[in-house]
């Protein structure tokens, strides 16, 4: 692989740290917000939940922006947004504005993860795409934990403004990088600019023969002339459409963010104590998350992508059911509490090498290019909808169901998230992406 591509992809995948800071950093700064501006326990649950909404909304925007302006535009406005949001919400002079902050900064989130994936994946060559789509993935988990640390780090002095504005720095570097950028290939040849196009095929191809195979295969899929969603009256593409929607909400629905977000509290339930010992034993789940990331990267496009996930999916079952049965015990102490912290552990470890960099692949895989930008927006929405419906719903359901049944519904569903790989989901290890189907021809 040429340097100049990993350079691209390593600034792109600042999408995914900003997106990863901006959505850890506000489990600690919330204990300082709600302090100082007083907020009831609705306003408390609003501050953290409008991001998830601004994300929503972002997302649905963002496919159609990428599609019309370009994918390196559509990040540099990502970048922008970013910057405007935490410069917002550090300088709040109250709640309201702080609301809009932090609905801006999800805009720029649900920006950030439809185009960032979807730019790497068009920059790179096939043989390696997996590993630098998995390197936003990995940027994710690096800004989940920087947040983690920022917040441990502020804590003392109660400083939140500090805790949301530290946003300011990467989104600079992502700004300021992405003006140096090239746009992607692909969508140049999408609207004409074919000498461009070429001159930034011939940059980041592995060598001249791999960039002429590249052009004549991007070509050949721009002669379906599909539009918006009309395109979608095309069963092969709506199968894609169900694949990438189903992929989203699953990664979702096996309930990888109740660790990422209420982590502290489940440590509680597990028999830690104190919140300080909670909050350092979250420090580790993120340490967890971005090592077991690198596994992704370093395999994905070796052993293929349906292999990551059946191996990663086993483990997140095996885990989540050994944490449910430790739950199921009278008392949760001694080597029942070691049990829980560290099924909790692998939960994290297997998903950082299997669902959570792969959904983002293969959804940036699947779309002919024609509807690429739309069918990854559409994607990313259930995605976002489905992070909106556990998170909010995850305390309800340990009230409603206990903690045993909710953790063995999360497990459940990742048998079912197995299932649905091995019947729908496509190996697309090693093909270009204009060679990638959805079904057999
Ligand atoms: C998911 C996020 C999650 C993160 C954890 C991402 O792939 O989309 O919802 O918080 O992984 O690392």
């Amino acid at each position: 692989m040429r340097p100049y591509v990993l350079l691209v992809a390593c600034v792109a995948a600042l999408g995914g740290l900003l997106f990863g800071y901006d959505t850890g950093v506000i489990s600690g700064a919330i204990l300082f917000i709600t302090k100082d501006f007083s907020l009831g326990t609705r306003l408390q649950e609003f501050t953290i939940s409008v991001v998830l909404i601004g994300c929503i909304a972002g997302a649905a925007a963002a496919g159609s922006l990428a599609d019309a302006i370009g994918r390196r535009l559509t990040l540099l406005v990502a970048g922008i947004i970013f910057l405007i949001g935490a410069l917002a919400s550090a300088a709040a002079p109250n709640e309201n504005v702080l609301l809009a902050g932090r609905f801006v900064v999800g805009i720029g989130i649900g920006f950030s993860s439809v185009v960032a994936p979807l730019y790497i994946s068009e920059v790179s060559p096939a043989a390696v795409r997996g590993a630098l789509v998995s390197l936003y993935q990995f940027a994710i988990t690096v800004g989940i934990l920087g947040a983690y640390l920022i917040d441990y780090a502020f804590a003392p002095a109660g400083a939140w403004r500090w805790m949301l504005g530290f946003a300011v720095v990467p989104s600079l570097i992502l700004i300021g990088g992405m003006i140096f950028m090239p746009e992607s290939p692909r969508y140049l040849f999408k609207i004409g600019h074919d000498s461009r196009a070429r001159d930034v095929l011939q940059r980041i191809a592995g060598g001249p023969q791999d960039s002429i195979d590249e052009e004549r295969s991007i070509r050949e899929s721009l002669k379906v002339k599909s539009a918006g969603f009309a395109a979608f009256k095309d069963p092969a593409i709506r199968l894609a459409l169900f694949i990438g929607v189903s992929l989203a909400l699953l990664q979702q629905v096996t309930g990888i963010n109740t660790v990422i977000y209420y982590g502290p509290q489940i440590f509680q339930m597990a028999g830690i104590a104190s919140a300080t010992a909670s909050i350092l034993a979250q420090t580790l789940v993120g340490t967890v998350n971005m090592l077991m990331t690198l596994v992704a990267i370093f395999f994905v496009d070796r052993l293929g992508r349906k292999p990551l996930l059946y191996v990663g999916l086993t483990g997140m079952f095996l885990a989540l059911t050994t944490l449910g049965i430790a739950f199921a015990q009278p008392h949760l102490s001694g080597s029942l509490g070691t049990i829980a912290l560290t099924s909790m552990m692998v939960y994290v470890g297997c998903f950082a090498f299997s669902l959570g960099p792969i959904v983002w692949l293969l959804i940036s895989e699947i779309f002919p290019l024609p509807v690429r930008g739309l069918g990854m927006s559409i994607s990313t929405i259930a995605n976002w909808v489905g992070n909106f419906l556990v998170s909010q719903f995850f305390l309800t359901m340990i009230q409603k169901l206990g903690r045993p049944l909710t953790f063995w519904v999360y497990a459940a569903l990742c048998i079912v998230t197995i299932v649905f790989v091995r019947a729908m989901v496509p190996e697309t290890k090693r093909e270009l992406l204009e060679e990638i189907r959805v079904a057999p021809a």
